[in-house]
Parts: C-alpha cells; sequence; structure tokens
C-alpha cells in the first residue's frame, strides 16, 4: 500500500508505517503548493496529513485511487466526511492524546489574560518594568469564579478539571448532549446556550467545529457577557466573529481574550487586535508537546495500519 504523509511526524508513527510494510512517500519540500500536493494525493492508496488541507468532494472525484486518510489532528472540520463516507473512505482523527495538552494551553491562556501576562512581559522586555505601584497593572483572581464551557468533550472536561482543582471554579457547560460524567465528577450544570453566554466569568469553546457556527460568538453574545469576561478560544477561530470580538475588547464590554485559533489563521501581524493589552494569542500550540505529537503520530499511524488489515479505524471520524 503506498502512504503519501505530506509533512515529517514524529519518528514513532513512520517507523510503526515501515515495519508495516507500507511504501511511504514524503514531499520534495515542506508547504506544497496546491497542483502538487493533490499530485502526490493521486498517487497514494492512503493519506497521512498534517495539516488544514481541504478534503471536499471534488478531491474525491479528483483523487479515485485514495482508499483512506488518517488525520493527525482531531477536528476533521477540512474534510467533507458526508462525501467521504459516501464514497467508502474512512477517515481517522486522533482525539484523547492531545486533550491534556490542548487544556493546558487554554488553562494558560486563561491566567495570561487574568493577569495580563504576555502585555506585562512585552513591558519588560521593552525596558519598562516601572515603579510598584498600588493600583497598577492589576489582574483579577480566578478562585470561585464561573467557567462556562462550550463543548464539554475529552478536552472541556480536562479544562473543566484544572479549573475545579486549581481554583474551585463552578463548571457550566453547554454541549450536544449532557455530559453526565462531568455533572457527576465535577457538579458541572447543564445550560442553554443561551444561559451560556449570560453572565460569564470565563468562557471557553471546546467543540468541534461546524460551517453553520461560524460567527456564533459575535456581537450579540459578547454583549450578554460580564465585564470582566475573559474569552478563551482553543478550538477553532471560525468560532469567533474577530472584528466583533476586538470591539468588545476596546469598548471594555469583556475584560480579555486568549486566543490560540484566529480568523484567520495565521493572523496578520497588523491586526489590531494584537495591540491590545487584554490580549494573548497563541500560534495554534494547542498539541504542541513531545507528548502529544508522540501520541498523535501513534494513532494516525494505528488508524492506517487497522484499515490495511480490512479492520475498522480505532478513532475514526465517519458515523
Ligand atoms: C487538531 O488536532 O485539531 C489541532 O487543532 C491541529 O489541527
Amino acid at each position: 500500500m503506498k502512504v503519501f504523509i505530506n509533512k515529517r511526524i514524529p519518528e514513532i508513527g513512520i517507523k510503526m508505517l515501515e515495519e508495516a510494510g507500507f511504501e511511504i512517500t514524503f514531499p520534495s519540500h515542506d508547504n506544497l503548493p496546491h497542483e502538487e500536493w493533490l499530485k502526490y494525493c493521486e498517487n497514494a492508496d492512503a493519506i497521512l496529513n498534517v495539516g488544514h488541507n481541504t478534503f471536499d468532494h471534488d478531491f474525491f472525484d479528483q483523487c479515485p485511487n485514495v482508499k483512506a486518510i488518517a488525520l493527525y489532528s482531531v477536528g476533521f472540520d477540512h474534510v467533507d466526511i458526508k462525501s467521504a463516507t459516501q464514497k467508502n473512505i474512512p477517515i481517522g482523527n486522533t482525539p484523547d492524546v492531545l486533550s491534556k495538552a490542548t487544556s493546558d494551553v487554554a488553562f494558560l491562556l486563561m491566567q495570561s489574560v487574568a493577569r495580563r501576562a504576555s502585555f506585562n512581559f512585552q513591558k519588560v522586555k521593552e525596558g519598562n518594568w516601572g515603579d510598584f505601584d498600588p493600583l497598577h497593572a492589576l489582574g483579577q483572581e480566578l478562585y470561585g469564579k464561573i467557567l462556562r464551557v462550550f463543548g464539554l468533550g475529552r478536552i472541556g472536561f480536562e479544562m473543566a478539571e484544572k479549573c475545579k482543582k486549581a481554583f474551585d471554579m463552578n463548571i457550566i457547560y453547554h454541549n450536544r448532549h449532557h455530559n453526565e460524567e462531568a455533572e457527576k465528577a465535577l457538579n458541572a450544570t447543564y445550560v442553554s446556550f443561551e444561559e451560556l453566554v449570560a453572565q460569564s466569568d470565563v468562557l471557553s469553546i471546546h467543540a468541534n467545529f461546524v460551517p453553520d457556527q461560524k460567527d456564533l460568538f459575535n456581537a450579540s453574545v459578547f454583549e450578554k457577557m460580564k465585564t470582566n469576561s475573559i474569552f478563551i478560544n482553543t478550538a477553532r477561530g471560525g468560532f469567533h466573529n474577530q472584528k466583533d470580538l476586538y470591539e468588545a475588547l476596546v469598548s471594555k464590554h469583556i475584560w480579555g481574550a486568549g486566543l490560540d485559533v484566529t480568523n484567520p489563521e495565521p493572523i496578520f501581524k497588523e491586526d489590531p487586535i494584537l495591540e491590545l493589552s487584554s490580549v494573548c494569542v497563541l500560534p495554534h500550540i494547542g498539541s504542541a508537546t513531545i507528548e502529544a505529537r508522540n501520541g498523535m503520530a501513534r494513532v494516525a499511524a494505528e488508524n492506517i495500519i487497522a484499515f490495511s488489515k480490512g479492520e475498522k479505524m480505532p478513532n475514526c471520524a465517519n458515523p
């Protein structure tokens, strides 16, 4: 079986595929232009895909030889799952192994924004340490506050658990389904979307992105939040309207925002949101730990190996 891997992944995954006897192709260079990427895909039986290349209806028509795709990500918003399923193409993803790392970044952003860490670090770098001032550089504490989680799956649960343990925060959530484990273990309370966004201290997004949720977090949502609210997005930039978020921050309608994902991605360096002291932006590094990236390589390889044996991929996004 010919497997195309579009970017180097940790050795553990490559070794597993080599040992399984596959013919592996890597591109001649990183960041292939679309046409070149497509050519590599056309010649493959299976693809291990790093990044957000689009796999839509046209792709499946253009690459009829492709029989399986293993994503090097948990998110699959760049794949038309319906078309893949119609063509009998399994789409593997990498849940669980990155939940701790991604929720760590949400937790880090929450604290960074609460204490204005990136802004204060910037001042230090500029040689502007400043005198001790009782009324200056004041953050806010998170003890006993309310965390509102949009999407309480594996990553959302990890974030909620950290917030509960570290700050005894109260957990309120909205999800497609009730999460009974979280209700029991974390005393989490399920609410409607409208109730979720009202009166939040910290609102953190951990859901899978689907196109009809584009800009779900917009001016009308930010308006309902409290002025001490911290907005965290480590899921997908498409969830928030960045201009509305900027305006909510400038007008001090909300306290701050921590973003590991932006809209567009990468964010333009001229984006005015980057100028705000109330914002911390990271370049989509949620899963960027040695442990998580090794785990993702292993799970992606397991998905391809299972497919080659005629088995169901252990982690499969198709229904
Ligand atoms: C994921 O795994 O979905 C990350 O966001 C990287 O794409």
